[in-house]
């Protein structure tokens, strides 16, 4: 067995516009690391945490890394061992971008290396989406499980959990902006409808089915037909500085398609190329700071790795 092993694991994208909790995939970057150490007291214990100007909990109960090890040292017998966490948050927290699930993973990626990957990855998704409910009170898969498969995602069914893998157009990119305002998913989350028209649920569906039939068939225009969101982005865009005007600079920019990424405050425009994607994140940029925000970016193709062990 090692001794000791880092990891990084990487932000993602969840919702994909029209598959509110059921859609997601995974960027190259940011992420977060996780550097993981066997000790002789038992236990799990978070040492240190960078990068979180003290936001996050060092209380092993409280903080999704360790609360989620505690769950997977359970699982397999071994409350015995003891495991020392240090996280590096490389990423915004409340970004809309993943940050609790990339922690998360990198936690949980990091202890199954320890104990030699006694759990494929798709095992430990129910692992990671305790840590998204502890970390915004519902446990839901669609940052959780591109962050650990790696790749398009699409969550088919919650119960009994069904995580399929998606293909998708590999010289697609993600052009991200992430402005400087908070948005927490808990309270994204609670300012949702809980109750939809079926005439609405119906266009939803066809929007899914549409964006899933575009990513088998590269066909980028059904892509960007598809990712329409008539339940969600309406309400939760108000919490999105200047939303719509980013949106058309996007789509007269090129863009395939533009919306919110996860729960906010970060949007997302998919691009055929990353030329686009570069010129898209600077001329979004450049409106926020009209409007006095900051802003920060990042241009990606879609990660097919997932996690990976950096040391
Ligand atoms: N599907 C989740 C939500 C993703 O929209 O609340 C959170 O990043």
């Amino acid at each position: 067995m090692r001794s000791s092993v880092k990891v990084f694991a990487p932000a993602t994208v969840a919702n994909v516009v029209c598959g509110f909790d059921v859609l997601g995939f995974a960027v190259n970057e940011p992420g977060d690391e996780v550097i993981m150490r066997v000790t002789d007291t038992p236990g799990v214990l978070i040492s240190k945490i960078t990068g979180d100007e003290g936001r996050l909990p060092l209380n092993p109960a409280k903080n999704t890394v360790s609360a989620s090890v505690q769950d997977y040292l359970k699982h397999i017998g071994r409350t015995d061992i003891g495991i020392d966490i240090e996280l590096h948050k490389k990423m915004p927290i409340g970004s809309g971008l993943g940050s609790s699930s990339a922690s998360t993973v990198a936690g949980l990626f990091a202890i199954n290396t320890l104990f030699d990957n006694q759990l494929t990855a798709q095992e430990l998704v129910p692992f990671a989406m305790k840590g998204e409910e502890l970390a915004c009170g519902y446990g839901h898969a669609d940052n959780v499980a591109p962050a650990l498969l790696g790749g398009f995602v699409l969550i088919r069914s919650y119960e009994p959990l069904d995580v399929i893998s998606l293909p998708f157009p590999e010289e697609m990119y993600a052009a991200i902006v992430y402005p400087e305002v908070d948005v927490p998913t808990k309270d994204a989350r609670q300012m949702i409808r809980s109750k939809v028209y079926l005439k609405d649920a119906v266009k939803q569906w066809g929007n899914v089915a549409g964006l899933v039939t575009g990513l088998f068939t590269k066909d980028y225009d059904l892509i960007g037909r598809s990712m329409v969101d008539g339940l969600v982005e309406p309400t939760r865009s108000i919490l999105i500085p200047d939303f719509y005007k980013m949106r058309s600079i996007a789509m007269e920019m090129g863009a395939i398609s533009f919306g919110i990424s996860g729960s906010g405050p970060s949007v997302f425009a998919l691009t055929k190329d990353e030329s686009t994607g570069h010129a898209i994140t600077q001329a979004l940029q450049k409106q926020l700071k009209s409007i006095q925000i900051n802003s920060l970016s990042f241009v990606s193709s879609v990660n097919k790795k997932g996690p990976v062990v950096l040391d």
